[in-house]
C-alpha cells in the first residue's frame, strides 16, 4: 500500500505582473481566474503548487495600491534551492499557478496591546501585512526591519508610505546594525513582540524578550524555512498504538518513508514540516522536532510531531496511529 498524498483544494490564480524588488527578491502580483479570492487577514500565506509536485508556502502582503481581490507575493530566490523559489522568480504575467486557500500561523493579537516588530531579510513580508492592519487600527506601533545591507531589503518605500516615522532600518554593515537589547528597551513592557526572519534571529529576539520580562504568551514568530539538523541521525523504534506494530527507522529514513515499506498508509503533504498534514499525536517517547509549524509550547509538549522530518531523541517513540 502506498502512502496517500493529500491533495489541498487548489485555487487558479492568473499572474498579472511580477516585478524585481531587488536583485534577489521578485514581488508577484496574482488575480483568481473566475470567482473571487478568499479573505485573509495579516500573517496569512497561500500554498503555491510547483509543476513537479509539492508547493511552497508564501506570505500575503497588503502592499498599498493592491486592487481589491488580488494577492501579493515576495519571493526571495534561494541559491540553493529545490525547486520553490525558483519556480516562483520564473513566472511571467499570464501565467496561471495554483494556491491553496490562505491559512494563518502567524496571528496578529486583538487585545488592544501595543506591538513592536522585528522582520529580518524576506522575513519582512507577513510583517508588513501586520504594520499595515496596525495602522487600520489605530494601534501603537514600531518596526525593525533589518538586513545585510540597504540594497539588500526589499519593499523599504512601500513600508516608508505604510509605517512613515514608525519604521526603523537597519544595516548589518554600518552603524545602524539592529541592537534587539536596544530595541525592545524602547518597547513598552505590556507590548507584543513579533519576529519573522533568519533563524539566528529569532532565537536572539525570544531570549532577549524573555530575559526583559515580555511574557511567553506575547512573543510569535514564523520561521520560513527548516535548518538541516547538525546531530547525526540516529535509528529508533516507531510503535503504532492501534496494532502494537513496531517499526525501525533507520538513520537515512523518515518516519513516514519506514512507515511506507511497512506497508502503512498516513496523510503528508510538504514533507518539509511545515504544513502540518502529517501531524501525529505521540502518546510516549520523546520527539526530535525539525518542524517549522509547531509552536514552543507544542514542541515542548511532546504531544504532537510532524512525521514527515521529525524524528525521536527516544529509542522508541509510540504513536497514536
Ligand atoms: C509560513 C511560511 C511562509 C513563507 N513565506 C515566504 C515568503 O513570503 N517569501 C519567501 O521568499 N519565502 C517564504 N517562505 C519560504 C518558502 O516557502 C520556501 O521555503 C523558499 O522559497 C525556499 O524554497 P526553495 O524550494 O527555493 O528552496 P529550498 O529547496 O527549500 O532550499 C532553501 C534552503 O533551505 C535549505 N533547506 C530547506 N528545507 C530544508 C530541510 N527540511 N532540511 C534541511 N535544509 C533545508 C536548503 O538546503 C537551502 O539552503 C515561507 C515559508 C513558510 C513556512
Ligand atoms: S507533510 Fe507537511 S508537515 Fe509533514
Amino acid at each position: 500500500m502506498g502512502l496517500a498524498r493529500m491533495a489541498a483544494e487548489t485555487l487558479r490564480f492568473k499572474v498579472q505582473a511580477s516585478s524585481a524588488e531587488t536583485q534577489a527578491v521578485r514581488s508577484i502580483v496574482l488575480a483568481p481566474e473566475g470567482g473571487s479570492a478568499p479573505a485573509w487577514e495579516a500573517g496569512a500565506h497561500v500554498r503555491v503548487a510547483l509543476p513537479g509536485g509539492g508547493s511552497r508556502p508564501y506570505s500575503l502582503m497588503a502592499l498599498p495600491g493592491l486592487p481589491e481581490g488580488h494577492y501579493a507575493l515576495g519571493v526571495l530566490r534561494e541559491e540553493a534551492s529545490t525547486g520553490g523559489s525558483r519556480f516562483m522568480h520564473s513566472l511571467k504575467a499570464g501565467d496561471v499557478v495554483g494556491l491553496s486557500p490562505p491559512a494563518n500561523n502567524f496571528k496578529l493579537h486583538d487585545d488592544g496591546l501595543p506591538a513592536v516588530l522585528f522582520a529580518g531579510g524576506i522575513g519582512v513580508t507577513p510583517i508588513l501585512s501586520m504594520a499595515v492592519e496596525l495602522e487600520r487600527r489605530g494601534m501603537p506601533y514600531r518596526l525593525h526591519y533589518a538586513g545585510r545591507m540597504e540594497a539588500s531589503l526589499a519593499f523599504v518605500a512601500q513600508l516608508r508610505a505604510i509605517c512613515a516615522d514608525r519604521l526603523s532600518l537597519h544595516y548589518d554593515n554600518d552603524a545602524s546594525r539592529l541592537d534587539i537589547a536596544a530595541a525592545l528597551n524602547a518597547a513598552p513592557r505590556d507590548a507584543h513582540v513579533y519576529v519573522c526572519g533568519p533563524k539566528g534571529m529569532i532565537e536572539a529576539v525570544k531570549a532577549e524578550a524573555i530575559r526583559r520580562g515580555f511574557g511567553a504568551d506575547r512573543l510569535h514568530y514564523e520561521l520560513f524555512t527548516a535548518e538541516p539538523s547538525t546531530d547525526a541521525n540516529r535509528a529508533f523504534e516507531v510503535e503504532l498504538r492501534s496494532s502494537g506494530q513496531v517499526i525501525e527507522v533507520a538513520p537515512d529514513q523518515t518516519i513516514i518513508q519506514a512507515l511506507e515499506q511497512a506497508g502503512i498508509e498516513v496523510l503528508y503533504d510538504c514533507q518539509r514540516g511545515d504544513c502540518g498534514i502529517c501531524q501525529c499525536a505521540v502518546i510516549e517517547g520523546i520527539p526530535d522536532h525539525r518542524d517549522v509549524i509547531l509552536s514552543d509550547d507544542e514542541k515542548a509538549s511532546n504531544k504532537v510531531m510532524q512525521i514527515c522530518v521529525s524524528r525521536a531523541k527516544s529509542a522508541r517513540i509510540v504513536l497514536d496511529l
